[in-house]
């Protein structure tokens, strides 16, 4: 199907966690002439294209930005569209996952989400919950600045509790209070915006950004394995001289 090879890259330079914001959907159907929800119905074959491109060349940890807690924003039937959508993506893709050995999570807030996609979500999760392939985190209704409220809230609940002392709470003890735990090695974002847009704040501290200029419903696995290139080739220095 490709013309593009993967890469041959040393392992150790292949990134463990990979964050993608799937961002260009509404601009993809606007240049075609087509309702903004055309985008969002192209892009599903754009992510499970790049989940089958990470689990080939070994990336572990994927983190999908599907819906953010600012989306709200947007007009009613735009909210109500991408709220059922993301339902029916889960339910349609869960058995694919499963075979491929792909252990889905949700990272994001329940709140105003439709109950029927958290039901979904939920059902992906234990159903998959043994896999060991590659982790896939769907970020729905994720914000990371409520995600990083929520774990302080949590653990300072656990404080009260006696649970831990204060004293104790290290960056790492921190981190396992986010619905994603795991430091991101290369943010990707597509449709060529430059910013972080709230996704994975705590996470990406270090990260490595890389911003292509290809909407999303175009991205493929080869667009995950230029930015895995590109990512392989930076000298991450972590503070180090
Ligand atoms: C990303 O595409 C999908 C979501 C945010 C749900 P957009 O809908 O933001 O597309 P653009 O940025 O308007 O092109
Ligand atoms: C980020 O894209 C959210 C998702 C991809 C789900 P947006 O299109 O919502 O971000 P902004 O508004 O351009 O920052
Ligand atoms: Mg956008």
């Amino acid at each position: 199907m490709s013309s593009f090879e993967m890469p041959k890259i040393n392992p150790e330079r292949i990134p463990k966690h990979v964050a993608v914001v799937m961002d260009g959907n509404g601009r993809w159907a606007k240049a075609r002439g087509l309702p903004r929800t055309a985008g969002h119905e192209a892009g599903e074959a754009a992510l499970f294209d790049v989940v089958e491109g990470a689990i080939q060349i070994g990336v572990k940890e994927l983190s999908a930005f599907a819906f953010s807690t600012e989306n709200w924003k947007r007009s009613p039937e735009e909210v109500k569209f991408l709220m059922g959508f993301n339902r029916d993506v889960i339910r349609r893709r869960l058995d694919q996952m499963h075979e491929m050995g792909v252990r889905v999570r949700w990272a994001g807030r329940a709140g105003r989400l439709w109950g029927s996609v958290t039901s979904e979500l939920e059902r992906a999760e234990q159903l998959t919950a043994k896999n060991k392939v590659l982790t896939l985190n769907m970020c729905v209704n994720y914000g990371g600045r409520s995600e990083i409220i929520d774990a302080a809230l949590e653990l300072a609940a656990d404080i009260k509790r006696t649970q831990i002392k204060p004293e104790k709470v290290s960056e790492k003890k921190f981190a396992q209070y986010l619905d994603i735990p795991s430091d991101v090695d290369l943010f990707l974002r597509s449709s060529g915006e430059e910013r972080i847009s709230n996704f994975l704040l705590w996470q990406s501290a270090y990260a490595e950004l890389v911003f292509l200029d290809v909407l999303w419903p175009d991205v493929r696995r080869e667009t995950l394995w230029k930015a895995i290139e590109i990512y392989a080739a930076r000298d991450r220095r972590f503070g180090k001289a």
